[in-house]
């Protein structure tokens, strides 16, 4: 009887990852590990699965009602998947609150799981650069986390035409909402989660959603009008003298000292849509009109440690997406043409030659070279073939003409040239051609 075969599709909203494609993951988070190991960040990871608890405190209605997977473990606990990783790197530092210098310079390389609708720039699972430090209250942290994210964006290949950084804070626009449209705690959440949306209506389509937070017109244009603010225009409102517009200046003004003022703008409609963050706040744009979408983001979240210990500790970061950078990677033809994964393929002459073959490839990769060895018997033409299909540079051969004088053959596959040269002087001659390709 036959049997149904199962379907080779991943689950909706997830991916495979061929070789070439982890050739390329690795390189894009290898890329972004050097960045930040060179301003000094250490590398840390955490479990998949935490208590639903975590997320529920701060994370936001939309990450929890609507996107978690969460369920009942065998042993009863209301567990779920890691959505992010700000509460799971909060849970870390608040276990060891007394015992790790500070600042703390971490990051890390989740893969995170949201039940979101699959589409351009957002998936199921991705994984997810996260970049925070804790305990430096000032913005002179949101200096550094920022431009930890310009130089990874700079390490990508991009360069200051291709994105922009969109600045602002929350308690600037807490303090809007207060007191110039006199909202209460759920109003102002409300009203967060329609402008967290802007980019995603049109502008009748976002009036009407605010409306229906129960702003009356005039409120809703002098949202619209705040939220559209330059600098010079906020330096002239009367919000200017509040501690978030302090802050935003604050920032600005060492932004413009280090010179990475001109990657940053001002955006008072950025908010992000998760509840933790608590004063600056940023998201990175894609400038591209083919792309022009927020690629990453991240903020300060000032009291999140405190949901695990006593001791307040603030903490401030980003979690930057494979997925979206990957789409501003293509759009702006960054994608690099990797080295081959396998450097030198050793043919196999006959069954009498398997041993040698193994010796001679052993030998090459303590030179630290990639290296396959035929493994079975199969005709010469069927070893080059394989060898030219995965694109292995250097082939080498050993017959017995070669072994009788000890000598050995290579083969550049992409030029056709052929040498044959002492064996022990096979890793130069193998190194040499490598490095003129
Ligand atoms: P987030 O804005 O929810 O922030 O996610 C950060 C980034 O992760 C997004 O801008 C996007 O690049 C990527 N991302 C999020 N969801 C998806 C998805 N479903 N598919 C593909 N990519 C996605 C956070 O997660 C914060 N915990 C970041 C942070 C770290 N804040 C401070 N430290």
């Amino acid at each position: 009887m036959k049997t149904k075969k199962l379907s080779t599709q991943p689950y909706k909203g997830t991916r495979d990852f061929y070789p070439e494609d982890m050739r390329l993951r690795n390189w894009i988070f290898n890329t972004m590990r050097t960045t930040a190991q060179s301003f000094g960040y250490e590398e840390y990871d955490g479990p998949m699965l935490e208590l639903f608890e975590m997320y529920a405190a701060k994370s936001g209605e939309e990450l929890v009602n609507e996107q978690l997977y969460h369920f009942q473990d065998r042993g009863g606990r209301h567990v779920a998947i890691r959505p992010e990783m700000t509460p799971t790197v909060s849970r870390m530092v608040a276990a060891r609150i007394n015992t790790i210098p500070r600042p703390i310079r971490w990051f890390s390389i989740p893969n995170l799981w949201r039940y979101e609708r699959p589409q351009k720039g957002r998936l199921r699972e991705h994984w997810q650069f996260n970049v925070d430090v804790f305990g430096v209250d000032s913005v002179l942290a949101d200096l550094e986390i920022i431009e930890i994210a310009i130089q990874i964006m700079l390490d990508l290949g991009g360069d200051f035409t291709d994105f922009r950084i969109h600045i602002s804070n929350r308690k600037l626009l807490n303090d809007f909402m207060t007191r110039a449209l006199e909202l209460d705690e759920s109003g102002k959440q409300a009203v967060c989660k329609t402008i967290d949306k802007k980019d995603k209506l049109q502008n009748d389509e976002f009036r009407r959603m605010l409306s229906q937070t129960g702003l009356t017109r005039d409120k809703i244009d002098s949202l619209i009008d705040f939220t559209r603010l330059d600098r010079a225009g906020l330096a002239r409102h009367e919000m200017i003298a509040t501690s978030g517009a302090v802050e935003l200046e604050s920032l600005f003004g060492k932004l413009k000292e280090s010179e990475l003022d001109r990657f940053c703008t001002l955006d008072l409609s950025i908010v992000r849509g998760l509840d933790y963050y608590t004063g600056t706040v940023f998201e990175m744009y894609d400038l591209h009109p083919d792309n022009r979408r927020a690629l990453f983001g991240g903020g300060r979240y000032d009291n999140l440690v405190a949901l695990f210990s006593n001791q307040p500790l603030s903490g401030v970061g980003f979690g930057m997406g494979d997925v979206t950078i990957q789409d501003f990677m293509i759009t702006h033809q960054l994608i690099p043409v990797l080295p081959p994964p396998v450097e030198v393929f050793v043919a196999l002459f006959d069954e009498t030659c398997l041993g040698e073959v193994r010796d001679c490839a052993r030998r090459i990769r303590r030179a630290g070279f990639r290296v396959i060895a035929q493994i079975e018997p199969v005709k010469l033409t069927k070893q080059y073939k394989f060898a030219h299909q995965k694109n292995i540079p250097v082939v080498v051969l050993q017959g017995p003409d070669e072994r009788a004088g000890n000598t050995i053959s290579l083969k550049q596959m992409i030029s056709g040239e052929q040498k044959t040269v002492p064996e022990s002087e096979l890793n130069a001659a193998i190194r040499a051609w490598l490095r003129r390709m």
